[in-house]
């Protein structure tokens, strides 16, 4: 009997349910991670057949799901997903396609090359760029990372893919003080250490203070890669591309740029002028499953020298077929995987659907409710907001660090939205990101509401 049929008419009709729920769902959740595996039991002693394991999965995980694809997630920099963005993925599941090269699917790779065009173009990066798509923006730093290690050691005359890096000339990664961590991680498990870091200091809205970097980049001899950043995390704030690019090119450096989410302001008008210059780069760094509203998970590694890029990435074997010299790159050629999901199908049709002007809306309107929530709560006794609010991010600043934390459990606990607290500069405050496609005016107001309810009856 054909069972799969009928469980995936009422999984389709499961997800349909939930997402038509979320506007109104709570957003945290009521099981903790410890109730849901208390759920669970042990490994049955025989076969479970599809329905029960179904019914069995959905009710054990329902009461443990943040709805974070929800209007009123506004955690660290969470996207939803759009709805033709979610369907291609959930028939990408099913296609169940190995999108490592050519041979395995040429439908998958056509679609990361159609779609990695629509992204350069969108994102401002020269059309001549490669790209692979990652599992997010710690994958596309680390790609980017290692194609710029290659290079810069190969300018002075050492092979890192040969010889890897013992007895290898000493790369210098230079960073903002306001990098985001997976640069760190990326520069671990690329084998150059921490101590191969040296942070120039930031400006007070978290950007690289750019008038610092040629003085650091000079106190050192040897390779270097200069890591700039568009968007921080906790204000949204961009690096100065032009004069970043300038001085790093002068001091014969890599230029990698880490846009997890702020890239995506280069494909609206208005915040066009926030990454001015991102075409100097060598490589850079973005996500779809953040602003892009792609499901989880989506990223994108783009590279100015292709051939650098799958040099640092690529590999080959005898048994893999159509890996000779001259053919097309792409694929598992521009990432860290070798067998990987074929994320195309869902960066495309997100991108089909909204066209450009769509994307553009959805940045604008992202921005434009982040700035009505800092509006809404700057008029509240006692709240301030503590960044310039240049893109989605805004810092609520609400008293000191014990009522902050207070109330980021408070908020949580009550469950209308999600929001965490940060550290910023030394300064406990609350962090809000406007990611989501599906966000109204009204949750924003809501979201005020609750915050300014909640922080009345703490004080
Ligand atoms: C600036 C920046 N870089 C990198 C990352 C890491 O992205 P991902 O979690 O998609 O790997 C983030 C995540 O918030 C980010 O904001």
């Amino acid at each position: 009997m054909d069972e799969v049929g009928p469980a995936l008419r009422r999984a389709a009709e499961i997800v349909a349910a939930y997402r038509a729920g979320l506007a109104d769902a709570r957003v945290t959740p009521v099981a903790s991670r410890a109730e849901v595996r208390a759920a669970l039991g042990g490994l049955p002693d025989g076969p479970t057949p599809l329905d029960d394991v179904i019914g069995e999965l959905v009710e054990a995980a329902s009461p443990g799901l943040m709805a974070s694809s929800g209007p009123r997630y506004f955690g660290f920099v969470v996207g939803g997903s759009l709805d033709a963005a979610l369907v291609a993925d959930a028939i990408t599941s099913g296609w169940e396609q190995n999108a490592f090269n050519e041979a395995l699917s040429p439908a998958a790779i056509a679609f990361e090359d159609v779609a990695g065009t629509w992204l350069k173009e969108l994102l401002g990066l020269p059309e001549t760029a490669s790209v692979g798509f990652t599992t997010g923006a710690q994958g596309a730093n680390t790609v980017g990372l290692a194609a710029g290690r290659w290079h810069v050691l190969h300018e002075h005359g050492w092979d890192v893919g040969r010889d890897g890096l013992h007895g290898a000339p000493r790369v210098r990664v230079v960073v903002g003080d306001e990098r985001h961590g997976t640069i760190d991680r990326a520069v671990r498990l690329l084998g150059l250490g921490e101590s191969a870091i040296v942070a120039v200091p930031a400006l007070p809205d978290g950007a690289m203070d750019t008038s610092a970097l040629a003085g650091v980049l000079e106190d050192g001899d040897g390779p270097a890669i200069v890591c700039a950043q568009a968007g921080n995390v906790n204000t949204g704030a961009c690096d100065d591309l032009p004069r970043l690019a300038e001085v790093a090119r002068a001091a014969g450096a890599w230029v990698h740029v880490d846009g997890a989410f702020g890239l995506w302001a280069a494909a609206s008008p208005r915040t066009r002028h926030l990454v001015d210059g991102i075409e100097l780069a060598d490589s850079w760094a973005c996500d779809g499953h953040k602003w892009l509203n792609v499901p989880y998970d989506s990223g994108y590694a783009f590279c100015a020298h292709p051939e650098v890029h799958a040099t640092a990435m690529a590999y080959t074997a005898a048994y893999l077929t159509g890996q000779v010299a001259g053919r097309e790159l792409g694929g598992g050629d521009f990432v860290l995987e070798s067998s990987r999901r074929a994320r195309g199908f869902a960066t495309w049709a997100a991108l089909r659907s909204l066209g450009r002007s769509g994307v553009a809306g959805l940045v604008d309107r992202c921005c434009e409710l982040a700035r009505r929530l800092a509006t809404a709560l700057s008029e509240v006794d006692g709240i301030e907001i503590a960044n310039d609010v240049v893109l989605n991010q805004v810092l609520v600043r609400l008293g000191d660090a014990d009522l902050t934390d207070r109330l980021e459990r408070e908020i949580q606990d009550d469950g209308t939205c999600w929001l965490g607290a940060t550290t910023w500069r030394g300064e406990r405050l609350l962090r809000v990101a406007v990611s989501n496609w599906s966000t109204t005016e009204a949750d924003v107001d809501l979201v005020a509401a609750t915050i300014a309810r909640l922080r009345s009856e703490l004080v």
